[in-house]
């Protein structure tokens, strides 16, 4: 059988995977890896050729696929494009760069009858975009919703659990290795929100650009947000959507309360979970590790093995790229998402408030499904509304409505419900 030849970018975490799982592998050859520093001491020491010139992988004319788990931005979006123009496939796990310049490099690698694959980029191990490109191919998708990201699922788990502040659960992911020292693109959703882009090109055709994304973190989510949560028979978890909603597409990223009985609320710790839904299959629940060298090192190598038989058929080319599109995906806007939501307010504990409150979600077209009073010591108390499903720009109007009321001390916190589908 020919051998496919292979180059690398990054013997990081995913590097060092996918140098175990290529090791003696009949189909695959690994020729060349480059690393930043090879000064480095690695745990696994590849048998091939490293350097630290990234030109020289890429420019190698032997090299048939580059792999390309080195991450960030640039040079890795040089380098990708430099890999397609010299008619190279390309196995990316790098969320961002696809998120950012999907569609110029999906027009640049159709162009020269190239392909790129990409599923260590959503999801690490759990096989989801060859379970939405393939096997519901004959699906029209409804929705894809899902815990995206193992370090907030781990941090929200831990303060459930454990009573912690976001910052204790935080600092405890970063000594056990789930955390980054900069963990900015984790707890404010910037991760989630790449993997939502890709998820959108896969589901509906084209990327959204990451601006154009609804994105919150979890930084302000609260421990007493959990215990009431929890009172109420929800969970809180960072979710991820691109979903078909009224003549549109959204794609938002934020913390929700699951219903303790739905399948995502029982995903802990730093699993993922996903929950895709198509016309005809119904929903489809998938969880398993989004990270960690050979679960992430099990979807790139899976990619290599699967370009590599697909490049023994005479029409591959036409194979791969079909259904993903080079423009952006436009989306609908955020103030007409319609959720149920969940809202905390501190207040000053007189005779009134609660009326007061009822009159101004009234005046704003939102209706109080429960509502439920906590003492907060001697400050005063601790409000918590479930809303029916609402249009966001009606609960943001009546909130600033609620800002100028004397008895407010604050906004604690707005959380939409996760439902089975938008609106239904
Ligand atoms: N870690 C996971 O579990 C996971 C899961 C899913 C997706 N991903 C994605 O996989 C990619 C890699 O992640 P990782 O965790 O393996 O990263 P990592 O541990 O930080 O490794 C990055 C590797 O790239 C090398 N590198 C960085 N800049 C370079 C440059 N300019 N030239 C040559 N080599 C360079 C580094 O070299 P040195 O070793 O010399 O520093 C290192 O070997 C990212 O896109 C990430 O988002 C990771």
């Amino acid at each position: 059988m020919a051998r496919v030849v292979v180059g690398m970018l990054g013997l990081g975490t995913v590097g060092t995977g996918v140098v175990r799982l290529l090791n003696d592998h009949k189909a695959v050859t690994l020729k060349r890896v480059a690393v930043r520093d090879l000064r480095k001491e690695r745990t696994l020491v590849p048998r091939c050729a490293i350097t630290d010139k990234a030109e020289d992988v890429v420019e190698d004319p032997e090299i048939e696929v580059l792999i390309e788990v080195m991450g960030g931005e640039h040079p890795a979006l040089e380098l990708i494009v430099k890999a397609l123009e010299s008619r190279k496939h390309v196995v990316t796990a790098n969320k961002e760069v696809l998120a950012k310049h999907g569609p110029d490099l999906f027009k640049l690698a159709r162009e020269k009858e190239v392909a790129i694959f990409f599923e260590a980029s959503v999801a690490g191990g759990i096989p989801l975009i060859s379970t939405i490109q393939k096997g519901l191919e004959a699906n029209q998708i409804e929705s894809v919703r899902g815990i995206l990201n193992g370090t907030t699922n781990f941090i929200l788990s831990d303060m459930e659990q454990q009573g912690e502040t976001f910052n204790q659960a935080l600092a405890k992911a970063q000594k056990l290795g789930f955390a980054e020292a900069d963990p900015t693109s984790d707890v404010e959703g910037f991760d989630v929100a790449y993997k939502v882009s890709i998820l959108s090109a896969l589901a509906y055709g084209n990327f959204v650009k990451p601006d154009d994304i609804y994105r919150r973190g979890i930084t302000h989510v609260d421990a007493a947000d959990l215990k009431h949560a929890r009172e109420f028979g929800y969970r809180i978890k960072l979710i991820g959507r691109a979903e078909r909603t009224n003549g549109g597409v959204a794609a938002r990223v934020e913390p929700c309360l699951v219903p303790l009985d739905h399948p995502l609320a029982s995903v802990s710790g730093s699993m993922n979970g996903i929950v895709v839904t198509g016309h005809a299959v119904g929903e489809l629940t998938l969880v398993g590790p989004g990270a960690g060298e050979l679960p992430t090192a099990s979807a790139v190598v899976g990619d290599v093995i699967n370009l590599a038989s697909a490049l023994k058929l005479q029409d591959f080319a036409s194979y791969f790229h079909g259904e993903i599109g080079v423009d952006w995906q436009s989306v609908v806007s955020a103030d007409q998402w319609i959720s149920p939501y969940y809202i905390r307010l501190e207040v000053e504990d007189h005779p009134g408030v609660i009326g007061r409150i009822g009159s101004i979600f009234g005046a704003n077209q939102v209706s109080i499904q429960s509502i439920i009073q906590r003492g907060v010591a001697e400050q005063g108390a601790s409000i918590v509304i479930l809303t029916q499903p609402v249009a966001a720009g009606q609960v943001d109007k009546a909130m600033e409505m609620m800002k100028s009321e004397d008895f407010l001390v604050k906004v604690g916190t707005c959380l939409a419900i996760f439902e089975g589908r938008n609106g239904s």
